[in-house]
């Protein structure tokens, strides 16, 4: 049995949530959802306050999802100017570059008006407004908060596109939203290795006629071509006033867009809205860290994944908390990063990927016990299934016992933590992503749809929304009705398998679709494959997830090479190397085995159930194989296995 952790007693007598508030809040939620949601609403800064909360269905007949419709608000505002005439002067974004040598940058909540509004100036003067997609393609540096902010305060809508990203990948992301401008930078930097953001941006231009403006942010002073469409940020920056109004916007007003795999196809871009977002971000934010004033929060994301989004700007900022970016890698220039800048800035919550845990968890103890740490009080974990060795770890070497777990669980679709313990409320068991928080619907299911009571183990669903669902996939409303509402007729279905033990506790078991978690990063199978099907030597790939033991599950390719093509190690690395071009390095496979033929059945249809079981190395039980066309394959792929 697993064992218990229960809430420590300065967490029991000093939280704002003790576990007497959380089921009551859970009661609310339930017996007043109106009441309850307009009453959660107001901690939100509004230009006119919503009077309608919940006007969502999930039924075909009906479907929308709209909440606080009648509401305006400015997302920017809400962030930053609100909190002006009480903290005017506090440190809202800490800035700790790469290179541990340089000093890190603060800016005060006056200064990031400042340099957001200014931003917003250079945005508006390119002629971008309401409504228009801004792609930003930026590393983790201060200019990215304010790149976003500055297209939440005018009322444009920012596509985000991580740094990792291929210019391939980052091309298909600025057509697919139609946007005319991106921000860049000339270089990023990460572990000491540069990034070619620019070049990458030229590369990605040439497939897209439709950007005519690339504005540029000086950030390594690389030399950088600058062609006729690109302009360095600081010149035009130079020229603008740091005084931009905010705009008035309706709650589901568009606030961004967020691409991100699924089972098949292209990545979908999930659109968020204004209110019922940023309500989600900053409640959730309250409610699972219990921020409080003078505090220093660090979210250890990249902002181009939705972690970084929710958690390093708009929950945080919208709480009035002093947030910290990191440029750099936790591993470099060693494992003791983490705990140094912790130590330098006396960060008092951590939020990371179990995958970051692990790598550093192998590099040894003493990276850890060599720093303080004394500055933290609470430790998060987000992404991915966090293994209970790593769990403890985490509880027991990085926190010396004092700081809870708070594993959150939920996904780019639900904008913020859904299922996640409370510090003051909830006893932890590792491995767990404890309850579902107030107001939040989930239910189990079988295979057919029945619904689980009780200790179950089946498929996630949410049987109704709450503020921070996403609101559509950008241009294909069909689609997202598709993906999410069809296998489960009205629910929301997660994509996830999980179990929920007798004491209601629920515990994520992983995708149960084509989409395989790699250290904490969503990659679907369908992406891969298509990429490796590009290469003018391969006829035909299929992906699967494999277990891997730092990020949690590992990309395994199964290649069949055209006729007459030598299947050799060089070929191998080359469609590696291929992938990570095509793709980015979070693509890139970590096993590759040439198959002749792979299992399908007289259909055609290759099963993926089989691959997986070799790839996970379980090749006792791959239970009837008598459909397939030719049984004899999968003899030849259990006998040159990988790995
Ligand atoms: C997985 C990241 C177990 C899950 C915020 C989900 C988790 C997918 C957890 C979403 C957790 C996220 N425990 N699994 N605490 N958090 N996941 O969209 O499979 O990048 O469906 O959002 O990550 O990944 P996404």
């Amino acid at each position: 049995m697993a064992d218990t952790y229960p809430v420590p007693a300065v967490w029991a007598e000093g939280a704002r949530v003790d576990v007497g508030g959380r089921a009551a809040l859970s009661a609310q939620a339930e017996a007043d959802p109106t009441g309850f949601w307009l009453k959660q609403a107001r901690r939100l800064d509004w230009i006119v306050p919503p009077t309608v909360a919940d006007e969502s269905s999930f039924e075909e007949a009906d479907f929308d999802i709209r909440w606080f419709a009648d509401g305006q608000l400015n997302v920017a505002a809400n962030c930053i100017d609100r909190h002006l005439s009480d903290r005017g002067d506090a440190v809202a974004l800490i800035w700790e570059p790469d290179d541990p040598a340089e000093e890190a940058r603060r800016y005060t909540f006056r200064a990031l008006h400042q340099e957001v509004n200014r931003f917003a100036n250079v945005l508006k003067a390119e002629g971008v407004g309401k409504g228009d997609r801004v792609t930003i393609y930026l590393p983790m540096i201060p200019e990215a908060a304010f790149a976003v902010l500055a297209c939440a305060r005018i009322g444009a809508i920012h596509s985000v596109v991580f740094g990792g990203f291929s210019p391939d990948a980052l091309a298909g992301r600025i057509t697919d939203c139609d946007s005319r401008l991106v921000v860049t930078a000339d270089e990023g930097r990460r572990g000491g290795k540069r990034i070619p953001l620019k070049a990458n941006v030229d590369a990605a231009a040439e497939r897209v006629p439709g950007l005519t403006r690339v504005i540029v942010v000086r950030a390594t002073g690389a030399e950088v071509p600058m062609a006729e469409r690109d302009r360095w940020y600081h010149e035009l920056a130079a020229d603008v006033s740091a005084d931009c109004p905010a705009e008035p916007m309706a709650a589901e007003d568009p606030l961004f867009i967020l691409y991100t795999s699924g089972s098949t196809g292209k990545p979908k871009g999930v659109l968020h809205t204004s209110g019922g977002y940023l309500l989600w971000a900053s409640l959730t934010h309250e409610w699972c860290f219990d921020y409080r004033p003078g505090e220093v929060w660090w979210c250890a994301a990249d902002i181009g994944w939705v972690t970084g989004h929710s958690y390093i700007l708009y929950g945080p900022l919208a709480n009035g908390a002093t947030t910290l970016m990191f440029e750099g890698l936790p591993t470099w220039p060693d494992a003791s990063r983490i705990w140094q800048v912790v130590d330098r800035h006396q960060v008092t919550t951590l939020f990371t990927a179990p995958t970051a845990l692990r790598a550093l968890m192998k590099e040894g103890d003493a990276f850890v016990t060599a720093t303080d740490r004394s500055s933290l009080k609470l430790l998060g974990t987000v992404g991915e299934p966090i293994n209970p060795e790593a769990w403890r770890w985490y509880h027991d070497v990085v926190g010396a016992g004092r700081c809870p777990i708070i594993d959150t669980w939920w996904q780019t679709e639900t904008g913020g933590a859904m299922i996640a313990p409370m510090p003051g409320a909830t006893a932890l068991k590792p491995g767990s992503a404890t309850l579902p928080l107030p107001g939040v619907a989930p239910a189990l299911v079988d295979e057919k749809g029945t619904v689980l009571e009780g200790a179950a183990e089946g498929n996630l669903l949410i049987t109704r929304s709450w503020p921070g669902q996403m609101r559509t996939v950008w241009g294909d409303q069909d689609r997202f009705f598709q993906t999410y509402f069809t296998t489960y007729r009205g629910s929301y279905f997660t994509g996830d398998g999980c179990r929920r033990d007798a004491d209601g506790y629920y515990w994520i078991t992983g995708r149960v679709d084509d989409v395989i978690n790699v250290s904490g990063h969503r990659m679907g199978t369908a992406e891969v494959e298509s990429a490796l099907v590009l290469h003018p030597k391969v006829a035909e790939a299929a992906v699967v997830g494999m277990p891997h033991v730092v990020k949690g599950q590992g990309i395994y390719a199964y290649v069949t090479l055209n006729a007459g093509v030598a299947a050799d190690d060089a070929l191998r690395s080359e469609l590696v190397q291929w992938v990570r071009r095509e793709i980015g390095a979070i693509a890139a496979p970590d096993a590759l085995q040439f198959a002749p033929g792979l299992p399908k059945t007289r259909s055609g249809k290759i099963m993926r159930r089989i691959l997986r079981k070799i790839a996970e190395g379980d090749v006792s039980s791959l239970g009837d194989t008598s459909t397939l066309a030719d049984p004899a394959v999968v003899d030849d792929l259990v006998a040159n296995r990988v790995g």
